[in-house]
């Protein structure tokens, strides 16, 4: 046992998001700056309304995030397409030959927030993902079946089976990050599995497991997708983030809702992260004795898989404990950031 005290400060360098959800206008606004304060770049997902399925829409998302963005703020938006049935190899094509657009997002129709447009069946994209194949642009995956006989616990773990074994044995070079992961399926099939794949972890799927929705009563900022799962999961999730390993690195899936749509007879999916992420995982880490290890999982690995730079500069988490706002304001609306009101150890400093 180590007799060393715990840090009482960490300075890394500063991290990128590889998952996350900006959605757009008044909202937009309102948490750019939260992310942009802590993070350099993200990935920002298209799952917006309609959905970013060209890469002529991306230039004009991209241009609303910087036309909002805060001018004390440094922040790239890493853009990517919304895969659907029609999407055309051509646009595979115009995605590559410009700058912004890192990535393309799988949803299985109906898996999530506005995952309507999304693919019924892979057999229909299957030239659109040998382009991309082709052109080294990763897919980005939400892994989960959507039938509606398959538990909602077990579908991540069939989707690896059903789904994500036979198209990567199709395209065995096709560059795969498997989003959000919360199985210690998903966990073992990564680490194990040959050719180019990785997958981001959220803080709430490693501080977190499937209690914290029931814990008292019903809990619906604890609610999102891919659902929480069982503590065994969890432990999995924790192993392969700390372990150091390559393919595992930092997404929040910060993915903001208005209250009253949160705290509803049918509430949305998905937990705010963005203003605290960095504090999250420094949690998390600290609970599993890996702080060590966080600079890589947060700061090396995910600009290494994409083939971008990392970043130069450095932020500093502190351990100066301090309570998390009940609410913040959103739109004319507000969002419940997680763990809401509760006492949190670290603080980003800057
Ligand atoms: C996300 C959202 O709200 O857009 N929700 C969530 O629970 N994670 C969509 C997603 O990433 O599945
Ligand atoms: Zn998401």
């Amino acid at each position: 046992m180590s007799d060393s005290l715990p840090p009482s400060s960490i300075t890394l360098t500063r991290p990128d998001d590889w998952h996350l959800h900006l959605r757009d206008g008044a909202v937009l606004r309102d948490v750019l700056p939260h992310t942009a304060r802590q993070f350099a770049r993200a990935i920002v997902m298209p799952n917006l309304k309609p959905p970013v399925t060209t890469v002529a829409l991306a230039k004009a998302y991209y241009e609303r995030i910087m036309a909002v963005l805060p001018s004390d703020l440094k922040f790239e938006p890493l853009m990517t397409l919304y895969l659907t049935d029609n999407t055309a190899p051509e646009e595979i094509k115009r995605a590559v030959d410009c700058s912004f657009v890192h990535g393309v997002k799988l949803y299985p129709a109906g898996a999530t927030t506005n995952s309507d447009a999304g693919v019924t069946n892979l057999k229909h994209c299957m030239t659109t993902l040998e382009m991309m194949q082709a052109e080294g642009l990763p897919l980005l995956i939400h892994g989960e079946v959507t039938d509606g006989d398959i538990d909602l616990f077990d579908r991540e773990a069939v989707f690896i089976e059903k789904i994500l074994i036979p198209l990567r044995k199709q395209l065995p070079a096709l560059k795969v990050v498997f989003e959000h992961i919360t199985t210690y399926q998903a966990a073992d099939y990564v680490r194990e599995a040959d050719g180019p794949i990785a997958a981001t972890i959220t803080a709430h799927h490693l501080l977190y497991n499937r209690n914290a929705i029931f814990k008292g009563g019903i809990r619906p900022h604890y609610y999102c997708l891919p659902v929480l799962k069982r503590e065994i999961h969890r432990q999995a999730l924790l192993k392969a983030a700390g372990s150091g390993n390559p393919r595992f690195f930092l997404g929040t899936d910060s993915a903001p809702h208005a209250k009253g749509l949160k705290e509803h007879a049918c509430g949305c999916a998905g937990c705010y992260t963005a203003l605290h992420a960095m504090e999250l995982y420094a949690q998390a880490f600290e609970e599993m004795g890996a702080l060590n290890k966080l600079e890589a999982f947060a700061s090396f690995h995910g600009p290494d898989f994409y083939g971008l730079p990392r970043n130069q500069d450095q932020i500093t988490i502190e351990r100066s404990p301090w309570h998390i706002p009940e609410e913040l304001p959103m739109a004319e609306t507000t969002v419940v950031p997680l763990d809401a009101g509760q006492l949190l150890q670290w603080k980003f400093v800057g």
